[in-house]
Formats: structure tokens, C-alpha cells, sequence
């Protein structure tokens, strides 16, 4: 066959990055990267806490909204002054760095020097939530990883737990995402854990004392029994009381029930430019699956690194 026939084998495997817009090359690339990587993910998803797959899902968030949709986040630093080192990131499960690194590997052994680590991030988040029963959509691929990589970077960059609703819509606003979409990305919550550290202060930290009204009583009561005062900074509960490990719609029903676990999702349902949305969404579930898949190519957009400006990392964990 030749030198031309491995050749072409090669270029139709592996060029899918300089065709990052056309379905079809994304499609081929997405196949074989699955194909990969399959096996290593599914082995780790039976074998071990579903923890680190919702990680993979806040890594993304970090890496699109933070910074961009160029891996930095993976980056390990000597001097602890990585992305990853900053507050907003220190709770990245280890597991879910480890897993894509496994992943990268297979896939540099098919194809070196053609997947980046970003593309294999945004994989990964759409894999997790098909995984879990939600939608699935075409991922536009061929990002190139970040060369840049600093904890300083990321403070007033990433929505916070404790924003309200304008404060949040600047942020999403910056990049490019409408309230709508906001409304719709924050649905992820409807699956994934977080730490007790970080709605603390809605139960226990109020001026003047008491819990924040807009809780649901009982829920609140539930919330301070699982994380007590002064609770350990590594205790965390389910985002979503209700099926906490199904991508479902049930995130919206919570909110207008008082279950939002964050003021920044309560908030959603109390303002009145962001409510019609989470109504919408809770009696239609097709409706929020449709939105979510628009608004997740759409964050997948978000600083996209290429030319000069990023690199096809060989090992995520380190610049090359
Ligand atoms: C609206 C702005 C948002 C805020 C303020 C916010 C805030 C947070 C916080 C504080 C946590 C808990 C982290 C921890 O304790 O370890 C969390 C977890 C999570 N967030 Fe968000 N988030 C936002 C938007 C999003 C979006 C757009 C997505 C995905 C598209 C997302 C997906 C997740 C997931 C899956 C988790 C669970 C992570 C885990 O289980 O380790 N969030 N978010």
C-alpha cells in the first residue's frame, strides 16, 4: 500500500484539528478519541466514586469561564502559583487531573502531537453528562492548550456562590453567554457535590443571625445537620437533594421550591429577569436539554487558543 496509503490513513485520523468547525471531521475525531479513550473511562467509572467525572465538569467550567477553553487549569506548578493553586480551584478532585491525564496518553499513543488536552476537557464534559442521562451534542474541536497558567489570574474571573443575578449575567455577559444560556449552564448543578465551606454562610455566617429565608425549612435543617459549624473544609453534600445523580431538569423545580443550595442558584428563580427561564425549564426538560446544548457549544467557544497563542501539549500537566 505504501507510504501514501499511511499517510492518508494518518491525515484522516489525525488532522481533525485544523477542521475544528466541520462536523463531520468532528464527529471522526470525537469517534476515535472514544474509541481511545473508552476503555480507560469506563474501567475508572466502574471501579471507582463517581467524584472524579463531576470534577471534570467544574474543570470546565473553571477553564471556559475563568480563563478560556485552553486547559491551564491542568498545568502543575513547583512554586504553587498555578491556576490550579488558586483558592477557587483548590477543591479540583486529584482523581479527575489523573484520569485525563490517563486519557491523554492512550490518545498520544494512537495519534502524538495532534489532541490537545483542552479538546480532551471538553470531551470528557459532554461524555459525563450523556453518562448521566442528559443531552449530548457535537463538540467543536481543535483548541490549542494555554501557555499561560497563574493563580493570579483567576480572582474576579469565575462566578462566585454568593453573587446575584446581575453580577453573574456580567461575567457570563463578558464571554459571550445570555442569561438564558446562564440559566441553562447552571442546570449542571442538577448532579456533582459541593463542599460545605461554600454555602456556609447562608446557614450560619448572616448579619443578625438565622438562616437565609430563602430556604426551604426542612432543607436547611438537612444542610446543618450534614455540615454543622465549623465543619471540616473537605465534607461535602449533593448539589441536587432530590436525584442527585441524574441530568435532569429537577434543579429548577428545587429552585422554585427553596432548594437552590447556592445564592446563585436561588437567585435564579427569585429575580425576575432569570425566572421566566427556570420555569420554563422545570415544566420542559427537552426544552432545558435543547438550551443547555446550545449554551455548552457556546462556552466551548470561549477563548479559544490557536496559532502562536497555544501549543498540542504532550503531557497536560506541563507546558511542553
Ligand atoms: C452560575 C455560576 C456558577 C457558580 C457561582 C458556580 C459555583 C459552583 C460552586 C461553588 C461549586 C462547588 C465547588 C466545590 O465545593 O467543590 C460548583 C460545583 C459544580 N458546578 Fe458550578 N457554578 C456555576 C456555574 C456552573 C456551570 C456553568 C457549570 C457547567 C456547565 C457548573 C457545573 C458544576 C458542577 C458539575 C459542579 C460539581 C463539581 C463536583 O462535584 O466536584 N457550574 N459550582
Amino acid at each position: 500500500m505504501g507510504i501514501w496509503w499511511w499517510w492518508w490513513w494518518w491525515w484522516w485520523w489525525c488532522s481533525a484539528p485544523a477542521a475544528a468547525a466541520v462536523d463531520g471531521w468532528t464527529i471522526r475525531l470525537t469517534s476515535t478519541l472514544e474509541e481511545l479513550a473508552g476503555d480507560d473511562r469506563r474501567e475508572r467509572a466502574q471501579s471507582e466514586s463517581s467524584t472524579w467525572w463531576w470534577w471534570w465538569w467544574w474543570a470546565v467550567v473553571v477553564v471556559v469561564v475563568a480563563i478560556g477553553c485552553d486547559a491551564s487549569v491542568m498545568i502543575a506548578s513547583r512554586g504553587n502559583d498555578a491556576e490550579k493553586d488558586s483558592t477557587d480551584n483548590l477543591s479540583l478532585a486529584g482523581d479527575g487531573f489523573d484520569t485525563v491525564v490517563r486519557a491523554k496518553a492512550a490518545v498520544e499513543k494512537k495519534c502524538p502531537g495532534v489532541v490537545s488536552c483542552a479538546d480532551i476537557l471538553a470531551i470528557a464534559a459532554r461524555d459525563v453528562v450523556a453518562m448521566s442521562s442528559g443531552p449530548r451534542w457535537t463538540v467543536e474541536l481543535g483548541r490549542l492548550d494555554g501557555l499561560v497558567s497563574k493563580s493570579g489570574g483567576v480572582a474576579g474571573k469565575l462566578p462566585g456562590p454568593d453573587m446575584r443575578v446581575k453580577d453573574l449575567a456580567a461575567i457570563f455577559a463578558k464571554n459571550n453567554l445570555t442569561v438564558l444560556d446562564m440559566v441553562a449552564l447552571s442546570g449542571a448543578h442538577t448532579v456533582g457535590f459541593a463542599h460545605c465551606t461554600r454555602f456556609a454562610g447562608r446557614l450560619y455566617g448572616r448579619v443578625g443571625g438565622g438562616v437565609d429565608p430563602s430556604y426551604d425549612p426542612a432543607y436547611a435543617r438537612q444542610l446543618m445537620a450534614a455540615c454543622p459549624r465549623d465543619v471540616a473544609p473537605t465534607i461535602a453534600v449533593n448539589m441536587d437533594p432530590i436525584t442527585p445523580a441524574a441530568f435532569d431538569n429537577a434543579y429548577y423545580a428545587n429552585l422554585a421550591g427553596g432548594l437552590g443550595l447556592f445564592t446563585s442558584d436561588q437567585e435564579l428563580y427569585t429575580d425576575a429577569a432569570s425566572r421566566p427561564a427556570v420555569t420554563g425549564f422545570a415544566k420542559n426538560q427537552t426544552l432545558f436539554f435543547e438550551a443547555f446544548k446550545e449554551a455548552m457549544v457556546k462556552l466551548g467557544r470561549v477563548g479559544v487558543k490557536s496559532g502562536k497563542h497555544g501549543e498540542i501539549r504532550r503531557d497536560c500537566t506541563a507546558f511542553n
